[in-house]
């Protein structure tokens, strides 16, 4: 028995805040989840190996590399059995284009039951990343922001007819993080 949700979001829109509370709602009602974050799974490994110091430079590493770095963390995440939600992104926006968060070895391994866009207008992700200082963010104006979710759906619609996952959209809006967080939970129960 187990269920896994893979929860993705460009930088700044609050994923994983908007996880920490639909976990928290859920909790109350004995249901457990194990939160599981790819990207840290990633940077273990980068940062043994000395490619990186900090999360947000893995983005900036070459191509391969991040492959590389991808499908190790897909392989161990895959060996965790029960009700599993991995925080991780559809696309990462590198130097050089869109990288597919979950290209088909990762997702092989991954099997999710649903995918999950957590999303909100651009020109407030725009103001959270500009107001978040613990992270290196992205220099990026609305538009790129906008473009970067539009093309997170039409890669989502891709792993959909994949593995047969189903695909939502959770808004989380300034001001309504309580509702972003009912909703996400509604998908986990
Ligand atoms: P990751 O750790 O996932 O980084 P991230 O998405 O940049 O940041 P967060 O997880 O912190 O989420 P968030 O910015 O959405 O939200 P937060 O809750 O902080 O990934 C790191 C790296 O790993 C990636 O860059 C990539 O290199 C790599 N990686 C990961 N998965 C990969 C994959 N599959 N393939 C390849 N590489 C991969 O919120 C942001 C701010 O918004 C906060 O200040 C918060 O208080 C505020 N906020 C949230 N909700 C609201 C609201 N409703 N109203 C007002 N403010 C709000």
């Amino acid at each position: 028995m187990g269920k896994r949700v893979v929860v993705t979001g460009v930088p700044g829109v609050g994923k994983t805040t908007v996880i920490e509370k639909a976990l928290a709602l859920l909790g109350r009602e004995g249901i457990t989840y194990q939160p599981i974050n790819f990207g840290t799974f990633m940077y273990e490994v980068a940062s043994e190996e000395g490619l990186v110091r900090d999360r947000d430079e893995m983005r900036r590493l070459d191509g391969q590399t991040q492959k590389r770095l991808q499908k190790t963390a897909a392989q161990k995440i895959a060996g965790i059995e029960g009700y599993v939600l991995i925080d991780t992104h559809t696309s990462v926006k590198t130097p050089t284009g869109y990288l597919a968060g979950l290209p088909e070895w990762v997702l092989r391994d991954l099997m999710p039951d649903t995918i999950v866009l957590v999303e909100t207008d651009e020109d407030q992700i725009l103001l959270r990343r500009l107001g978040d200082e613990t992270r290196v963010r992205d220099r990026e104006g609305a538009k790129g922001i906008a473009e970067h979710q539009q093309f997170n759906r039409a890669l989502a619609a891709s792993y959909a007819m994949m593995t047969g996952c189903t695909v939502t959209v959770v808004r989380n809006p300034d001001f309504l993080l309580d509702n972003a967080a009912t909703d996400l939970a509604d998908v986990l129960r």
